[in-house]
């Protein structure tokens, strides 16, 4: 996908959501107390044996260039004092290394699927995702003890939902968020808006970036919806 620095700018309440190219527009946003991210993964789309075929949003995401692993340099601890990104299992060898040393702390924490997909594929049923939040002094996970626990159970969305094949669910975005410190959340990857949902709703500033129209029309929608609730 061609993607301009940046193609639009929306205001919603309490948010701002550009239309283009996260490399290139993060880096002008300046400071945001946590960036909140769910890139790109490194998955393989091929295989799935006798479930493949009930499997078409692996196709999405091949097609839509989600299958790829993204730049790491976009984290940048200079611009927030914390990070909360998922990653796949094939992407934490590199994003570790490149992890290490530019925060102070990291918790490894996992969404928990209350109804994985029945395959292995040669590897493990998928019933974890994992997400690691890293930070700096005084940017610490936040929260009552009940809610500091590192694994949240929620059921998958469908991907019909929103017509985007990896939207998180409400309940995970809501206890990640409750758990980042500071008034302002950034998203770069932020397809159909889950993490802006979540932030706009704790009273949180929030600044969102995705290059494909189609789903950014999406997150201005749902982002829409709560900040006039
Ligand atoms: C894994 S999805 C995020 C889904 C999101 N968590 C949700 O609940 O809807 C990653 C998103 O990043 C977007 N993306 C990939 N590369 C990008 C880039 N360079 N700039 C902006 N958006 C990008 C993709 O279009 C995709 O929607």
């Amino acid at each position: 996908m061609t993607c301009a620095a940046t193609e639009r700018v929306e205001h919603i309440g309490n948010a701002t959501l550009y239309l283009g190219n996260a490399y290139a527009i993060r880096p002008t946003l300046g400071w945001m107390d946590a960036d909140v991210m769910d890139p790109p993964y490194l998955i393989k789309t091929s295989g799935g044996g006798k479930f493949r075929a009930d499997r078409p949003y692996l196709d999405q995401i091949e097609e839509e260039g989600m299958a790829q692993d993204f730049d790491h340099s976009i984290i940048n601890p200079l611009l927030c004092g914390s990070l909360v990104t998922f990653c796949s299992n094939d992407q934490v060898p590199r994003l570790s290394t490149h992890l290490d040393g530019l925060f102070h702390r990291f918790a490894l924490c996992a969404w928990r699927k209350l109804t994985p997909m029945p395959v292995a594929n040669k590897h493990y049923v998928p019933e974890i995702e994992i997400y690691l939040h890293a930070w700096n002094r005084g940017h610490h996970p936040v929260g009552d003890v009940a809610d500091l626990k590192r694994i949240v159970d929620a059921r998958s969305r469908q991907s019909k939902d929103f017509g985007h094949p990896t939207v998180k669910p409400d309940a995970v975005m809501d206890k990640i968020i409750r758990n980042v410190a500071g008034g302002s959340v950034c998203d770069p990857f932020m397809g159909t808006g889950s993490t802006g949902v979540a932030a706009i709703r704790a009273g949180k500033r929030f600044v969102g970036i995705e290059h494909n129209p189609i789903h950014f029309e999406t997150a201005c929608r749902r982002i829409a919806e709560v900040a006039d609730a």
